[in-house]
């Protein structure tokens, strides 16, 4: 008989890749993207907490709140260094004073100053899994995953992952260095990697770590009109998906998702972690989903979805959704692996 304090169960993060909860924890909000956190003290129970219930990969980033993501979580990374699976990224950066405007950089140079700048701010040795954050199309793939490894080699980095890659791209990097996860969005609202990148991995051995598990909280049904709902800052507001009409659409499209939820006694959110743990055995490859919350009662809901198991009808309900989804994932796809394929 399992309880809520029930450490989760665990997989490991791609062929020789470090062994993680099967949920782990997506800490950009805590710092950055979804308005101001008010309590810092309670996001950092959130990283106390997790680690009792068997979340052991914490995500963060450089870009996150320009550093100080990184920064946030560094007290609690050391205090458990041992336990933590910690996750970093580098390549996206944009001017603080004009955040819309977004650079993204994969050549060797800015690697190299990029690692030492995260182990500073983390005040750690090594980063266990070092993605690629995004692709910068001047730089060949080869190149950046060669300066990446050399990081392995030298022992600032122990394993490497890539964020919004093709298929093609990560059977390219993945010739030169042992990827372990590919990061990229995946939920009930976007299925995308479906076609070419799930397959991939899969062939390769690698995991795939969703993020925006809960489509930016939508999926939870706390918001609908991110531009009339949530805070100045917010960066839901600049998202197709979550404005104007769409939104409306969008929410109508989570009927199916609030049934299965009143059904179990779960909530919408712990029905859309449930089905995307469950892709793990529909693709035949690791999923670690990371969903990111301030809150203690939240983590705790989500990581209850590890415990959920939906049937083949349930699943069946669940399908049509994504197709009908109105609008992008970002106002500027650009900035994503949509149309490199
Ligand atoms: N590689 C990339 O390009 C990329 C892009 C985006 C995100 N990420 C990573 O993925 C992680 C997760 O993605 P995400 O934060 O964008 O989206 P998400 O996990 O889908 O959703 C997070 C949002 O949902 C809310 N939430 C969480 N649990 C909830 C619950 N049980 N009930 C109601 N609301 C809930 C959170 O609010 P509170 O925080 O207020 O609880 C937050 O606003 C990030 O933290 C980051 O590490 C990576």
């Amino acid at each position: 008989m399992s309880n809520s304090n029930d450490k989760m169960a665990t997989a490991a993060l791609g062929t020789g890749g470090p062994e993680v909860g099967v949920q782990g924890l997506g800490c950009m909000g805590m710092s950055s993207a979804y308005g101001p956190t008010t309590d810092q003290g309670e996001a950092r129970a959130v990283l106390e907490r997790a680690l009792e219930l068997g979340v052991t990969l914490y995500d963060t980033a450089d870009f996150y709140g320009f550093g100080e993501n990184e920064k946030f979580i560094a007290p609690f990374v050391r205090a458990h260094r041992d336990e933590v699976v910690l996750a970093t990224k580098f390549a996206l950066w944009a001017d603080p004073e004009n955040p819309q405007v977004r650079t993204i950089r994969n050549d060797r140079p800015y690697i190299r100053q990029a690692v030492e700048a995260s182990l500073q701010r983390l005040g750690v040795d090594e980063i266990d899994l070092y993605y690629m954050h995004r692709r910068d199309v001047n730089v060949p793939i080869e190149e950046t995953v060669g300066a990446m490894a050399e990081l392995v080699a030298e022992g600032k980095v122990k394993h490497l992952g890539l964020s919004e890659v093709t298929a093609g791209e990560l059977r390219a990097a993945q010739a030169v260095h042992p990827i372990a996860a590919v990061q990229s969005e995946w939920s009930l609202f976007s299925r995308d990697i479906e076609t070419h990148v799930v397959p991939a991995a899969r062939e390769l051995g690698v995991a795939l770590v969703p993020y925006s598990p809960l489509g930016r909280g939508f999926l939870t049904g706390s918001f609908v009109r991110a531009d009339s709902e949530l805070s100045s800052d917010d960066f839901r507001r600049t998202m197709p998906r979550f404005t104007g009409d769409n939104a409306e659409v969008n929410a109508a499209l989570l009927e199916p998702v609030r049934e299965i939820a009143q059904q179990r006694g779960a909530s919408l959110g712990q029905v859309a972690l449930a089905w995307l743990q469950q892709q793990a055995q529909v693709h035949g490859l690791t999923v670690v989903p990371i969903p990111g919350t301030r809150r203690r009662s939240r983590l705790e809901e989500n990581a209850g979805a590890t415990r959920i198991t939906l049937t083949a009808d349930e699943l069946t309900a669940l399908e049509p959704i994504a197709g009908k989804v109105a609008g992008g994932r970002y106002a500027d796809m650009s900035f994503t692996s949509a149309g490199r394929e």
